[in-house]
Formats: structure tokens, sequence, C-alpha cells
């Protein structure tokens, strides 16, 4: 049966770790709408322009841009035994958008399909997010005070100096929160609705909260 996984909860929740972590584990692609929308900007092609200038404030990028990005990338060959979907979607318009392209590339599919959301203290996320970061070759996210690289600074696979986002800044993650709330917190009550919803408390350290997504991943 093809498995189909999206993931809610708030900026740093930990939604890129865990789902980096479920997706070598399931070894399902990993569809990460921010990574592709941060590559599209490193590119600096016309929809990376746009992205940014929404990223930057903190708001979702327009609606169609996204889409289409998703809608390529799930219709293609390596997501036919499913995917791991982080970041998308994002509101209500979004997750009907969803269902419009899964209905179309699994017409022939039988699918489990889960949104898994993350139940978290958000006091704790912004200390996360302004000590995030990432490997630009190989994604690996890294925390300067929660996950350590071993040599400081540099990737422990790659041997590179660590980046950090430049919408990490304290004021842009206020945008990010109050974007969250209003536009995509609305989705737990839609997948609830469905009843395709399943809660993890995302509190505590990363392997307590991959234990805790891998006994729902096996349900
Ligand atoms: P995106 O890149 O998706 O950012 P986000 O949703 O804000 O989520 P984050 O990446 O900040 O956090 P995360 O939950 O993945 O946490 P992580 O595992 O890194 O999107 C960025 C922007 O792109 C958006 O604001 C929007 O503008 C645009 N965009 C993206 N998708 C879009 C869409 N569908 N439509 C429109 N626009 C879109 O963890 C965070 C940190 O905490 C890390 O340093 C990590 O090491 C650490 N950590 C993780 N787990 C733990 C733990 N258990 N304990 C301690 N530390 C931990």
């Amino acid at each position: 049966m093809k498995k189909e996984f999206i993931f809610l909860g708030p900026p740093a929740c930990g939604k890129g770790t865990q789902t980096d972590k479920l997706s070598k584990y399931l070894q399902l692609p990993h569809i990460d709408t921010g990574s592709l929308l941060r590559n599209e900007i490193a590119k600096s092609t016309e929809e990376g322009i746009i992205a940014k200038s929404f990223i930057d404030k903190g708001q979702l990028v327009p609606i169609d841009l996204v889409a289409t990005i998703i809608g390529k990338k799930l219709a293609n060959d390596e997501c036919k035994n499913g995917y791991v979907l982080d970041g998308y979607p994002r509101s209500l318009e979004q997750a009907e958008k969803l269902d419009e392209i899964n209905s179309k590339i699994d017409k022939d599919n039988e699918v489990d399909f889960k949104a898994i959301y993350f139940d978290i203290d958000t006091q704790i996320l912004i200390d996360r997010i302004v000590n995030r970061q990432s490997c630009p070759v190989c994604g690996e996210i890294y925390n300067k005070k929660y996950k350590p690289s071993k040599k400081e600074d540099i990737c422990d696979n790659c041997n590179v100096a660590l980046k950090t986002r430049d919408d990490d800044t304290e004021e842009i993650a206020k945008k990010r929160f109050e974007t969250y709330h209003e536009q995509t917190a609305p989705l737990v009550k839609f997948y609830e609705n469905k009843k395709v919803l399943y809660k993890i408390d995302a509190n505590g350290t990363i392997d307590e909260v991959w234990k805790r997504l891998i006994e729902i991943i096996e349900m």
C-alpha cells in the first residue's frame, strides 16, 4: 500500500529533524517545501526571487507557486510508493489543492494517508530557531544548544561550514508564528474531521519524539 505522510506543527517544532529520519527509515522521499524554496532562492530563479520576498516577511509564498513545485514532485516516479511531505499544506486552500493533486496521482492506488501533528509548548521554539544551523550540502539540521556538530560550525558528514537561515531571526520568527496560527493551525481540525489526524507530544529530546513518531507510523 502506498504510504503518504504530511506533518503539521509550528516553526521549529522538529518537523524537519523527524521527517528526515523518517524518510531514511521508510526509504520514502522527503519533500520539504522550505528547502525546495530556499534552493530556488539560492539559484536566483524567478520563483526564488518571488519566494524570498514572502519568506523574509514570515509570510506564506503564493499558493500557485508552491502547488506547481509540489505537484511535479508528487507525480514523479520516486513517489510511487509514497512520500514524507514536510511543510505542505499550510492553509486550508493548500490542503484542498493537495486533495486535488492526490486524487489525480492516486486514482489506481490504495493509500494509507496520515496527517501527523506535532503538539508542543511554543515558548521554547524561538530559542531553537536562533540556534539552528544546517549543512548547505547534505541538509543535516543542527542546533548550537540542542544538537551541536562535533566540530564547532562544521558539518559532521561533509566537513563544510554550517549555515544559518536568513529567516531564523527573532523578528521574522515572530511573524512566522503569527502566520502559523492564522493559516496553518486550522488544518488540525480539517484533518481531524477526515479522521486521519495523529497527534504526538513533540516536547522532549529528538530521540524521545522519534520513538513516539515510530509508534504511530507502525500502527
Ligand atoms: P520551513 O523551512 O518549512 O520552516 P518552518 O515551518 O518555519 O519550520 P522550520 O524549518 O523552522 O522548523 P521545523 O519544524 O522543521 O524544525 P527543525 O527540525 O528544523 O518554511 C520556511 C518558509 O518557507 C515559510 O515561513 C514560508 O515563507 C515558506 N514556505 C514553506 N512551505 C510553504 C508552503 N507550503 N506554502 C507557502 N510558503 C511556504 O528544528 C528546529 C531546531 O530545533 C533545529 O536546530 C533542530 O536541531 C532543533 N530540534 C529539533 N527537534 C528538537 C528537540 N526535540 N529538542 C531540541 N532541539 C530540537
